[in-house]
């Protein structure tokens, strides 16, 4: 399968929540969520109770193909809002037969708040989040409250909760705002990141910074029990 063998979902104005070959397509600016019910990711899409983990922010899908297919106990989300990306993840999906993945196409906000029910996930994954340097973009900055209150409430008791950056100030911001959610505890004492274990798996921007010498942080997160 070529990614363009995954068509267009609809025109902006018929936008709508649907499903299309493992594919879930998530509406942005969008008020109607309620009126559409995701399948049980248990019994309908992935039929087995195995752990869910998910990864937000994909990208191409690299990271998160390749866990599916070293770990196939688990069940996987990829979630990527650009559709040319999301048909990357697609393509390797179905070339390499990952049944226990599934892609969803939109905000992660979106699909975290709409989507999925309360001690859902097992495993939250972001890696290399888009830093947004400028102070005046900092509002687009993934891991920030309300979206920390939102990975808490999906997130089992003890589930991991896994960001890596390149970036330096994007790290010590997402540890500061983890920091002040009660629901979490760092897994690494201060300063609460190390520098990301080679058996973690790499992706298309893990290598680009890579090359260019960055120390990747790698941080950790785990929901407290109560
Ligand atoms: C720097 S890239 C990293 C991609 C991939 N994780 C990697 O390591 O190669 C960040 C990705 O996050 C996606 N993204 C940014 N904000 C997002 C959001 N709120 N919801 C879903 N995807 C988002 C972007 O479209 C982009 O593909």
């Amino acid at each position: 399968m070529n990614p363009k063998d995954l068509p267009f979902f609809y025109k902006f104005s018929d936008r709508k929540p649907l499903i299309h070959d493992r594919v879930f397509c998530v509406p942005r600016f969008y008020g109607e969520h309620q009126a559409f019910t995701l399948p049980s990711l248990s019994e309908e899409i992935f039929r087995n109770d195995h752990p869910i983990h998910i990864e937000f922010c994909s990208g191409n899908g690299e990271w998160i193909a390749k866990c599916a297919e070293e770990k196939p106990n688990i069940n996987w989300i990829a979630v990527e809002r650009k559709f040319t990306r999301v048909r990357k993840i697609w393509s390797k999906m179905k070339n390499h037969g990952l049944d226990n993945l599934f892609v969803v196409c939109g905000n992660a906000e979106d699909f975290c708040h709409h989507y999925l029910k309360e001690g859902a996930v097992e495993g939250i994954y972001i890696n290399f989040p888009d830093p947004w340097p400028k102070l005046r973009h900092a509002k687009h900055r993934l891991l920030q409250e309300p979206f920390i209150s939102m990975m808490a409430r999906i997130c089992k008791p003890n589930a991991h909760c896994i960001i890596v950056t390149d970036d330096p100030p994007y790290a010590k911001i997402s540890i500061e705002s983890m920091q002040a959610n009660p629901s979490f505890e760092p897994a690494f004492p201060l300063p609460y990141f190390v520098n990301k274990p080679d058996e973690y798996g790499s992706s298309y921007f893990n290598r680009l910074w890579d090359e260019m010498g960055r120390t990747i942080h790698y941080i950790k997160y785990l929901k407290k029990e109560v």
